[in-house]
């Protein structure tokens, strides 16, 4: 499904389209099927990107209409709220990762499942740990997903503090959009309905690529998320995609840089970035 450009986030009217044109439903077993190929969809799991929640109302409404579970992915957005409610709390689950560079990081791998469904709760409790529920009986297929307790020790010190981050990023934003007006390039649009947690501040620019290397000559890190569309994987070759099905996010693959965002980043630093990034620029026009 595409994206919406302007937050890069998916599209709910694409979501709808697909399904009105692309499945039918089994009355007898209340489920979704892909026409193309026989596939059940089962669930909605909308990526909440850069920190910004999706249009997550809209998500729960076609969500309802078509009999499908929410599942969220929250990795880049821990606090951020869709009209004052937090993301991960308007599916059935919503998962979380503590990877060191996320808003809410700890210093190895670690992330967390939120649901308000006992069972479902269970049931993951019993998968991360081997399928077991009770020592050494095992019940399902499961896997070694438990949360190492130097990790939760320190994760449970900066949650204390994560408020006070997501503050100092959203003060950044701003900084870095000042400092950006009138460049010929497009800052981060924050829907209205939306508090943006800015895990990233991707801005979109023609001749991105040189504007990075320059930034990269003054010692300034920029990256691209992502270079290549899901679609577009190969890992996903299998689903029949082909270039150009998908416009806005492969022409947004070509164009978003984002730029050194973290709570400590002085105001010194984000004026140094956004003067590199136009003297970059006038070297194009010049
Ligand atoms: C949007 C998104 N989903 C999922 C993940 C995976 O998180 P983890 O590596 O903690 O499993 C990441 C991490 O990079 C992410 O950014």
């Amino acid at each position: 499904m595409d994206i919406d450009p302007r937050t890069y986030n998916i599209a709910p009217e694409k979501i709808e389209e697909f399904i009105e044109t692309k499945t039918s439903f089994n009355k007898k077993e209340g489920i979704l099927i892909n026409k193309e190929n026989g596939n059940q969809i089962r669930a909605i799991l909308p990526v909440h990107l850069y920190g910004q929640s999706a249009d997550i109302e809209h998500i729960v409404s076609l969500c309802s209409k078509y009999n499908l579970l929410l599942i969220e992915d929250c990795a880049q957005a821990f606090g951020s709220e869709y009209k004052g409610r937090k993301v991960g709390t308007f599916g059935e689950i919503g998962c979380l990762s503590f990877f060191p560079s996320k808003n809410l990081g700890c210093y190895g791998d670690g992330g967390m499942i939120i649901t308000d469904s006992e069972d479902l709760a269970d049931k993951i409790r019993i998968l991360r740990n081997h399928g077991s529920k009770v020592k050494y009986y095992y019940i399902e297929m499961g896997f070694n997903s438990r949360l190492d307790e130097i990790q939760a020790a320190i994760l449970r010190v900066k949650l204390r503090r994560i408020d006070k981050f997501n503050e100092l990023r959203r003060k950044s934003a701003s900084l870095y959009n000042d400092c950006l007006r009138g460049v010929d390039l497009i800052t981060p649009y924050e829907d209205e309905h939306v508090k943006h947690v800015y895990h990233q501040y991707t801005i979109r620019i023609k001749d991105r690529d040189r504007v990075s290397r320059c930034l990269g000559d003054e010692g300034i890190a920029s990256a691209v998320y992502y270079p290549l569309p899901l679609h577009q994987q190969p890992v996903f070759k299998r689903l029949g995609f082909n270039t150009g099905d998908l416009k806005n996010s492969e022409s947004a693959s070509l164009e978003v840089l984002s730029l050194p965002m973290y709570p400590e980043l002085t105001e010194e630093e984000i004026q140094r970035v956004c003067k590199t990034i136009k003297d970059a620029m006038s070297t194009t026009i010049g």
